[in-house]
C-alpha cells in the first residue's frame, strides 16, 4: 500500500466531571484524580509531509493560538520524528473548534491529533506504551485525548483508567471571551489553600455510581472541581454564569479544569436548547456550545496520498 502523504485527525474536547487536586510534587505538578469525559467539539488537525516545518490555524479563537516553536502540536509532531529518528519535516494544519485556554484541553487535543497523524505519515513502529508516553510529555491531558470516552486520570493527569458508562449526555458549554492560564488558576490554588493539609484524592463514590448506572440527575448533582473557587478568584463573573444555568435548570454545573468555560448538564437534547438559549441571553457568556459526551478519542479521518512524498 502506498503510505500516506497527509492524514486528518479529529479529535474531541474533554469536560472534567470531577477535578481533585492533592499536594504539589516536587515537580511542581499537582496530584490529581479528575474524570474526564469526551464530547463531541472536535478540532481537525491535518499534518503532511513538506520540505519544510510549518504551521497554520483557522477556526474558533485560531488568532490566539501560538504558531511558534511553543504550539504543542507542532512540537508533538516533532517529537515522535525524533524519537524515530526520522529526519522528514511536517506542514501542520489545525481547524479548530474546541475554545484555546477554556479548560477543554484544546491544545492537549491538537497535540494528541497530531502525535497520531505524524505516527501513520511516517509509519513509526512506535509502541502503544512509548506512544502514550511521549504523549503524557507534551502535557498532563494529552493521553485523554487519544484515548476518549470516559477515564479516570490520576498522577498528574496523564494516568488512564478507563471508566464503564451507560448512556449518553447533554452538555452546554459558556464559552469567556478571554482564556484563563492553567499554571495561574494552580498558582491562585496554592494561594488559597496554603498552610492547609492535602489528602490523596480518590474518585467520589458518587461520580462513579452515577456514570455506572447512566443517571445523568445523580451526576449533575455529583459534578466538582476543587479548582473552581481558584477561577472564580481570577474571574469573579464565571459564579454568576454558573448561577444562570441553574436557575434556568441544568441538573449541575462546574468550571471545566482550569476554567474559564463553564459546563451544564442538561436533562435532554430539547432542554440543552433551551439552557443555552438563556445562557446566551444572560449577557454574561461570548459564545455557547452544545455537545454529546462520550464521544471516541483522535481518529484518522482522511488521508490522502497526493503530492510529492517529501522525505527528509
Ligand atoms: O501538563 P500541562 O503542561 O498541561 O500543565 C500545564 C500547567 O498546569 C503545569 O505547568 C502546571 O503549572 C499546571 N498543572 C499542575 N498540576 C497538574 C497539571 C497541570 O500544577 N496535575
Amino acid at each position: 500500500m502506498t503510505p500516506p502523504t497527509s492524514v486528518t485527525v479529529r479529535v474531541p474536547a474533554k469536560v472534567n466531571l470531577e477535578l481533585r487536586v492533592g499536594r504539589t510534587r516536587a515537580d511542581g505538578y499537582h496530584d490529581l484524580s479528575t474524570v474526564f469525559m469526551a464530547v463531541g467539539i472536535f478540532d481537525e488537525v491535518t499534518v503532511s509531509l513538506a520540505p519544510s516545518w510549518s504551521l497554520t490555524v483557522e477556526g474558533l479563537h485560531a488568532d490566539r493560538v501560538p504558531t511558534d516553536e511553543t504550539n504543542l502540536a507542532l512540537r508533538a509532531a516533532r517529537s515522535l520524528a525524533r524519537d524515530i529518528g526520522d529526519p522528514s519535516a511536517m506542514a501542520i494544519h489545525i481547524h479548530k473548534d474546541i475554545p484555546v485556554a477554556g479548560g477543554m484541553a484544546g491544545g492537549s487535543a491538537d497535540a494528541a491529533a497530531a502525535l497520531i497523524a505524524a505516527d501513520r505519515l511516517l509509519d513509526s513502529a512506535c509502541e502503544r506504551d512509548e506512544f502514550m508516553e511521549l504523549a503524557a510529555e507534551l502535557g498532563s491531558d494529552v493521553p485523554f485525548g487519544i484515548a476518549g470516552g470516559i477515564a479516570v486520570g490520576s498522577g498528574r493527569g496523564e494516568q488512564l483508567a478507563p471508566v464503564l458508562a451507560r448512556g449518553s449526555f447533554h452538555w452546554v458549554f459558556a464559552l469567556s471571551e478571554g482564556g484563563l492560564s492553567t499554571p495561574e488558576v494552580f498558582a491562585e490554588y496554592d494561594r488559597m489553600l496554603a498552610g492547609r493539609r492535602r489528602t490523596a484524592p480518590v474518585p467520589s463514590t458518587e461520580i462513579m455510581a452515577a456514570l455506572r448506572q447512566g443517571d445523568a440527575l445523580a451526576l449533575g448533582a455529583a459534578l466538582n472541581n476543587d479548582l473552581e473557587p481558584a477561577a472564580f478568584g481570577l474571574r469573579p463573573e464565571l459564579a454568576d454564569v454558573l448561577a444562570v444555568g441553574r436557575s434556568a435548570g441544568a441538573l449541575g454545573s462546574v468550571i471545566s479544569g482550569s476554567g474559564p468555560t463553564c459546563a451544564f448538564l442538561a436533562a435532554t437534547s430539547e432542554h440543552a436548547i433551551d439552557l443555552a438559549v438563556a445562557l446566551s441571553a444572560s449577557g454574561l457568556v461570548a459564545e455557547v456550545k452544545r455537545a454529546k459526551g462520550p464521544v471516541h478519542g483522535a481518529q484518522v479521518v482522511a488521508t490522502s496520498t497526493d503530492g510529492p512524498r517529501v522525505l527528509g
